[in-house]
């Protein structure tokens, strides 16, 4: 694909590996309301976190193909695990520009932190592949981080049980050696993660910042947007979600993650 002038009028894509991504859509759409975005969440296949670096690969190669088979400018990459696993091969192959969570959300960590302690979570994969430690080891060498996954969070989440007494429980169990080691930041390494804030913060403490990293993501593409010229300046903007099952589950439970009701879901088969 060629980028060109009629490439502006042409719509950003954001993947997920379901419907977690809904957080980035989300901040894009609060702050660029006037662009068109595609998200496709593979529900068919969620969740990564718990799947090997290849399958994730191929699975995220998937949804490129399917974006720029609808002619996409820009692709965000809204999910922590397949960031985590897929980015710097999907970006060396894309004619488009692919931009991930986790330069935004250790970018964000980063300048939040004033001890420099900083706790990353995230599913299995993404804490397996050292993606945020490395990141924030090159953007702050003296930092420490104190890595950890909460496999258990992403169904709590799917469930709705955000702040049941059982949550409460594994929160306390995966983040008590982090509350101990006075880390300041933490950073919420997935997309379900936000949704727990409230009582996350509950048990850290109020001296503790969680970033997550949809906001920074959203910031980071309108600069891409902006500097390649792609950006927007009118028309009043549409979404459209495409997933690979369960569109009625998708829009019950992805409402909780948009805070508003989905329009326009549609089904397209995974490979
Ligand atoms: N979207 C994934 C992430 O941000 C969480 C769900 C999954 O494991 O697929 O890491």
């Amino acid at each position: 694909m060629t980028l060109n002038n009629e490439s502006v009028n042409s719509p950003v894509g954001i993947f997920d590996s379901g419907l977690g991504g809904l957080t980035v859509v989300k901040a894009v759409r609060e702050r660029m309301p006037k662009e068109d975005v595609i998200y496709y969440g593979d529900t068919a296949h969620v969740p990564y976190g718990s799947k090997s670096q290849e399958t994730i690969l191929s699975f995220t190669q998937d949804a490129v193909d399917f974006f720029l088979s609808h002619d996409v400018k820009c692709i965000v990459i809204a999910c922590n695990t397949a960031t985590a696993l897929a980015l710097p091969e999907i970006k060396a192959t894309s004619p488009v520009p692919v931009l991930g969570v986790i330069d935004a959300g250790a970018r964000a960590a980063i300048s939040a932190s004033k001890n420099y302690k900083i706790g990353v979570i995230g599913t299995q994969a993404t804490i397996a592949s050292e993606a945020y430690t490395k990141t924030l080891r090159k953007l702050n060498p003296a930092c420490a981080i104190y890595a950890h996954p909460c496999p258990l969070f992403v169904p709590l989440v799917e469930e709705g049980w955000l702040d049941r007494p059982a949550t409460k429980m594994v929160i306390e169990e995966y983040l008590k050696p982090l509350k101990m080691a006075q880390i300041d930041t933490l950073i919420l390494g997935c997309t379900h993660y936000p949704l727990l804030a409230g009582s996350i913060s509950e048990f850290l403490g109020p001296d503790v910042k969680l970033v997550d990293s949809a906001s920074s993501c959203a910031e980071e593409l309108e600069g891409i947007l902006r500097e390649k010229g792609l950006l927007r300046s009118e028309g009043t903007g549409s979404e459209t979600f495409f997933v690979t099952d369960g569109a009625a589950k998708f829009a019950e439970t992805g409402s909780r993650f948009l805070g508003r009701s989905l329009q326009a879901i549609k089904f397209t088969p995974s490979k």
